[in-house]
């Protein structure tokens, strides 16, 4: 059976460890941070020992591995398991991505896991999202017209318009980038960060919609769109390969275009 220890170097005291129930394989130790606001207890880490010969590749897999034969208490989200839904993203060593789509073996030694950094934690690995919702909801997502539809049809675009919105509407609002933005860690009340604006543009470029001095408008302002100092996290996080700091660049560019 491989030796199981915490890791020498951790510093968090009283996290639990959890020997693997099924002993005698490839062994990796998952370090897993805890929180039960209801326990009125600190946050700590807990280390689950895993047997990777019984476990599938992605590090979702051993989280729910562990959830159900170790310890059922452990709280994630997660739904589609194919990188569509959003809702598996975490900090997974020191790096925001989704849980379904890291795969165990490209991440070396033991492995950390933690929410999504700067937001409040509701338990273990959820974070509230309640904020980043609002914010979304603050950019009116959807499309907007004066004018009626073609009678009886459908308001069509050309390839090449339609074109103008691949990289913007594969987004699926994971928050990996919003929550790996120095800016949006200290303004987040105020700044609305790489997702929300990656997607305030995605409207901005359909050439369907007809708020676009509306949308503008909405954006102008010192802290909503202009806290974007170009760190350039948002483009490199992405599971996606989306780059909202080209998105936020865009709307940078027709703000200025419309004072012209
Ligand atoms: S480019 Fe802008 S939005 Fe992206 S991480 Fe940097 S400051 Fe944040
Ligand atoms: S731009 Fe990428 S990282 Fe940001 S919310 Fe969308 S999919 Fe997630
Ligand atoms: S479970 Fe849906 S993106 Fe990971």
């Amino acid at each position: 059976m491989a030796e199981f220890t915490l890791p020498k170097n951790s510093k968090i005291k009283g996290g639990q460890k959890h020997p693997s129930p099924q002993p005698g394989g490839t062994m990796r130790n998952f370090k897993v941070y805890r929180y039960d606001p209801d326990s009125g207890e600190n946050p700590r880490y807990d280390t689950f020992e895993v047997n990777l010969d019984e476990c599938g590749p992605m590090v979702l897999d051993a989280l729910i591995k562990i959830k159900s034969e170790q310890d059922s208490s452990l709280t994630f989200r997660r739904s589609c398991r194919e990188g569509i839904c959003g809702s598996c993203s975490m900090n997974i060593d020191g790096r925001n991505g989704l849980a379904c789509t890291t795969a165990i073996e490209d991440v070396k030694g033991e492995i950390k896991i933690t929410p999504l950094p700067a937001m409040d934690v509701i338990k273990d690995l959820v974070p509230d999202f309640t904020h980043f919702y609002a914010q979304y909801a603050s950019i009116t997502p959807w499309l907007q017209t004066v004018t009626p539809p073609p009678a009886g049809k459908e308001r069509l675009q050309s390839p090449e318009e339609r074109a103008k919105l691949d990289g913007l509407y594969e987004c699926i609002l994971c928050a990996c980038c919003s929550t790996s933005c120095p800016s949006y860690w200290w303004n987040s009340d105020k700044f609305l960060g790489p997702a929300i604006l990656l997607q305030a543009y995605r409207w901005l470029a359909d050439s369907r919609d007809e708020m676009t001095g509306e949308r503008l408008d909405a954006l102008e302002d010192p802290f909503r769109l202009y806290r974007c100092h170009t760190i350039m996290n948002c483009a490199n996080t992405c599971p996606k390969g989306l780059s909202p700091a080209k998105a936020i660049a865009e709307i940078k560019k027709m703000e200025v275009e419309r004072l012209v």
